[in-house]
């Protein structure tokens, strides 16, 4: 049995804006993982199962452009393993998905890198992160790749898209650790529409939204360095101003400000909507101290589900 697990990641800055060349800052989230089971099977077939996304199939019976098919069939491909082994795939997940968790790229990392060392089929994170991204587009369409790049390499990353798609990533240091609360809106908000929404806008006007991604690249730029020398009054300040072009981008909702509004009321230093938007989570700048009571008022406010991470 092979067995491997992928952590989620968050937003910091940048989303959307990240899409048009402009940079993005994320972190893993290691209290939620995508999980994977790899065994060799007495049953003919590659028999996958997956609760968390309500799978239970043999892989020829889902239709080829399937995420999970996908990663099965092109690593048997690549690994040139013939015939086809029999196999069991169970896949668990406590990411929530389509919440701006990375749970799709978790789960092709997970499975992939099961896969591969079942097969014997040595992969480089990089092979992989380029792997992962190829998958990514059957979720979103026209991924930035960003979730692949922080879920594949588990370290916070400062994120520039490259023309060809994989980008380009570079690890940056947190200075100084900082707690995050994370809430969950409940809502279900695929990113594929959210980033076709806003394209819709930069095509209705160029020049504006373009402005507007410049103006969200220079809170990357200031975050990043903020981050690195551990000024953390100045990153939850960082935080409030992504959040006002992101609602202008038109990415936020009302449960989504609702949850912002409550966690700066309850003693954040900063807040603001996190990945897609139109729902899944936001994120909440914290001391320690305050972690707890941010957390309640977020559960208050509605939030279906809050999670507490440090960066580190
Ligand atoms: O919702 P998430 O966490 O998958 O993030 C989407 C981030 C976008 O910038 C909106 C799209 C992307 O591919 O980067």
């Amino acid at each position: 049995m092979t067995i491997s697990s992928a952590p989620g990641k968050i937003i910091l800055f940048g989303e959307h804006a990240v899409v048009y060349g402009r940079p993005a800052l994320a972190v893993p989230v290691m209290q939620v993982h995508a999980d994977v089971e790899v065994s060799d099977s007495a049953r003919r077939g590659v028999w996958i199962d997956a609760p968390a996304v309500g799978l239970q199939a043999e892989l020829t019976t889902l239709p080829s452009d399937h995420p999970i098919a996908s990663v099965i069939n092109n690593l048997f491909f690549l690994s040139g393993v013939s015939p086809f082994p029999n196999l069991e795939v169970k896949i668990s997940s406590t990411i929530p998905v389509a919440a701006g968790l990375g749970s799709g790229a978790a789960v092709t990392v997970a499975l992939t890198r099961a896969l591969a060392a079942h097969l014997n089929h040595a992969m480089t994170d990089e092979e992989l992160n380029a792997f992962t991204y190829e998958i990514e587009k059957l979720h979103h369409g026209t991924p930035s790749g960003i979730d692949n790049t922080v879920v594949t390499y588990a370290r916070p990353v400062y994120f520039v898209k490259s023309p060809a798609g994989e980008g380009d990533a570079t690890t940056f240091t947190v200075g100084q650790p900082f707690t995050l609360v994370i809430g969950d809106t409940g809502i279900s908000a695929p990113t594929r529409e959210s980033v076709a929404v806003v394209r819709k806008l930069l095509e209705s006007d160029p020049k504006y939204w373009d402005n507007v991604f410049d103006q969200v690249e220079e809170i990357s730029f200031a975050a990043r360095r903020v981050i690195e020398d551990g000024w953390l009054k100045m990153l939850g300040a960082l935080m409030d101003e992504n959040h006002m072009l992101l609602q202008e981008m038109t990415v936020s909702s009302a449960e989504l400000d609702r949850l912002v509004e409550a966690a700066r009321r309850a003693g954040a230093l900063g807040a603001k909507l996190s990945g897609g938007g139109r729902g899944g989570n936001m994120i909440a700048l914290v001391t320690p101290e305050t972690a707890e009571t941010v957390s309640l008022a977020l559960k208050e406010a509605g939030a279906r589900n809050t999670i507490i991470t440090q960066v580190t």
